[in-house]
């Protein structure tokens, strides 16, 4: 998603906004600029991809403003070149902006009327219209600024610029999210705390509707109404970390590699290490034996995490789960009940549809919990009760790590779950807490089959579609496994649950086709076999990923087998995650794509 940067400095900002920029690069984008007032006149730098890019525009053609803003733009609104790339113009004012302003076209019919041209394909253009055409009517800047934001409808951040005032940005925020950096004699204005870590980690979030007014030493925010209000100012813990790639040639490498730690450190929040007890349900704003059913939604990687929380709920819990991707939960008019427990998953804590159902449960009385990365978000914010991922900043556009500590997070809770509803014993906590501590050993092991995943995915790579299967937890997996593919080595991909593949895709099946198969040896591991021979028989290409016991029990021949240790059943989701990302991050590191960034996708996903 588009990436906000801004400064109010007293040294050349462009290449500190630049920089502020690279590390908003994780969002996703395909065009980036700058602006700086120089001297009389606003002036700005523009490129079309990466920002690198933009680097040699300005090293050609050098800004020295000492105030400036900075956009990467992911296209929603027009094609991604240099004349939609922000920062946007109208004589006296640059803009640029994060999300979708709903009622452009209405805005734009009004503003062309008045004699405004506009140059670009982009919704953004009309706030700059907008906003100066209320300067030439004789208004302030604030004032100017205040009044075109009032006629905005949509999800919208923004961040405005204005040429006879060298120390001023206007900010706003109605969606996307918005923080401003708290510096000395200086002040930021960034989508997130990442972008602001070089500068200050002194950090307030704006809210929806809020706008503020930045100047060096000062900071004001308003409602849309104008009234002032108070946002508390938060020493942020993610803007301390490093974030580069260490001795990885991708942060999505790192991020896999960094799994045995994340897990450990995530699963030792819920639960004790020693004792083997879950941490309970005490402190929480809700009783997990009250509940009658539990409403999952997300999207993406996370709603596969939300769907293996399913099983392990249903299974140890015996709590009824529905679980929904959240773009269709938002509109569809469940009944829900009051008093019921909504829970949200998302890495940013920023996704507009997860938020939008979250929205939509808290006006239906239900609580809302939900499992993050990013504590200071706005999914975060708006919850009862937060169930923190450790996994800290996660830059690749593919999720790998997040997506394991959203697992080990639901497994603990699906144990507390069960405690507190009297469906697990004491004995039977202990068992299930013990095996979750193998989870970083086991993990571990698993990356250390990268070697010979790497050379299966050599093979991979020159395939068009691949298919995936698994059953129980490793059917949401299967589909998590053709997502990661699908992503970022832009090959085709499907999940389906191994089952089904006589109802249809076994059509697909032929020499052509590799079938990738989760499959541990589980209660079930014989109904898999089954479907594997369906796939030999058409003279399918079988992949299997399994333990030893079913290694050595498979009678199917198959192209490559990947062997990880026999392990117990509620780990297997979390650890056969790491093959599967492994494979997905070769095959396309084979192709040449690229990894961290790849096209068209967006880190955090701010508009529906
Ligand atoms: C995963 O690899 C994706 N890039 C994407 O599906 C992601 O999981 C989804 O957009 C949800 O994001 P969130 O976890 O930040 O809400």
């Amino acid at each position: 998603m588009c990436g906000i940067v801004g400064i109010v400095g007293n040294v050349p900002v462009a290449p500190l906004l630049v920089d502020a920029l690279k590390r908003l690069e994780y969002r996703g984008y395909d065009s980036a600029g700058v602006a700086t007032i120089e001297g009389d006149h606003l002036d700005r730098r523009r490129a079309q991809g990466k920002l690198v890019n933009l680097e040699n525009r300005l090293k050609d053609s050098p800004l020295s403003g000492t105030v400036g803003i900075g956009h990467t733009r992911w296209a929603t609104h027009g094609v991604p070149n240099e004349v939609n790339a922000h920062p946007h113009f109208s004589e006296n004012v640059a803009v640029v902006h994060n999300g979708i302003i709903e009622n452009f076209r209405a805005l734009r019919d009004e503003l062309s009327a008045d004699g405004y041209v506009f140059t670009s394909q982009t919704d953004t253009e009309v706030v700059a219209h907008l906003v100066s055409r209320g300067l030439k009517q004789g208004l302030g800047a604030v004032e100017a600024a205040h009044k075109a934001i009032a006629r905005l409808e949509g999800a919208f951040a923004l961040a405005i610029l204005f040429k006879s005032e060298t120390d001023l940005i206007v900010g706003a925020r109605n969606g996307p999210p918005l923080a401003i950096g708290h510096g000395e004699d200086e002040m930021f204005l960034g989508s997130d705390a990442i972008a602001l870590a070089p500068f200050t980690n002194r950090i307030t979030y704006l809210e929806d509707g809020d706008w503020c007014v930045v100047t060096r030493n000062d900071v004001k925010i308003f409602d849309i109404n104008g009234a002032p209000v108070e946002r508390a100012m938060q020493h942020s813990v993610g803007s301390a970390l490093l974030v580069d790639k260490g001795n990885h040639r991708h942060f999505m490498q790192k991020e896999i590699y960094e799994q045995p730690e994340v897990i450990s450190h995530t699963l030792s929040n819920y639960a004790d290490f020693g004792t083997c007890e879950v941490r309970g349900s005490e402190g929480l704003p809700f009783d997990f034996a009250e509940i009658d059913r539990l409403a999952i939604s997300a999207c993406g990687t996370a709603y596969y995490a939300g769907m293996i929380g399913k099983y392990w709920f249903e299974r140890y819990a015996r709590l009824p789960v529905d679980i929904d991707i959240a773009s269709e939960f938002r509109y569809r008019e469940m009944p829900l009940a009051k008093g019921d427990l909504a829970m949200f998953i998302s890495q940013s804590g920023e996704t507009a549809d997860t938020l939008a159902s979250l929205r939509y449960c808290r006006e239906q009385g239900m609580h809302i919990g939900s499992v993050v990365n990013v504590r200071e978000s706005t999914i975060a914010r708006e919850s009862n009760a937060i169930f923190p991922t450790l996994a800290g900043p996660e830059i690749g556009v593919a999720s790998t790590k997040a997506f394991t500590c959203q697992l080990s997070v639901l497994a603990s809770l699906a144990i507390a779950a069960g405690k507190a509803r009297g469906t697990i014993d004491a004995e039977r906590e202990h068992q299930l807490v013990r095996d979750l501590t193998e989870a970083p050993r086991f993990a571990n092991q698993a990356l250390k089959l990268e070697k010979q995943i790497e050379t299966i995915a050599h093979d991979l790579a020159r395939v068009k579609h691949v298919l995936y299967l698994g059953r129980d937890t490793n059917f949401p997996l299967a589909m998590e496994g053709a997502l990661k593919l699908k992503e970022i080595s832009y090959i085709h991909a499907e999940g389906y649950a191994a089952g089904e593949l006589k109802h249809g895709p076994i059509a697909l099946i032929d020499e052509n086709m590799p079938v990738v198969v989760i499959a541990p040896h589980d209660r079930i591991f014989e109904k898999t076999v089954s479907n594997m021979q369906e796939v030999s028989a058409r003279g399918g290409r079988i992949i299997l990923i399994t333990d030893e016991k079913g290694a050595a029990e498979t009678s199917v021949k198959t192209e490559h087998l990947i062997v990880l240790p026999d392990m117990p059943e509620i780990l297997t989701p979390l650890v056969y995650a790491i093959p599967v990302q492994l494979l997905a991050y070769h095959t396309a590191v084979t192709m040449g794509t690229d990894v961290d960034q790849p096209r068209n996708l967006a880190k955090s996903v701010t508009v529906e």
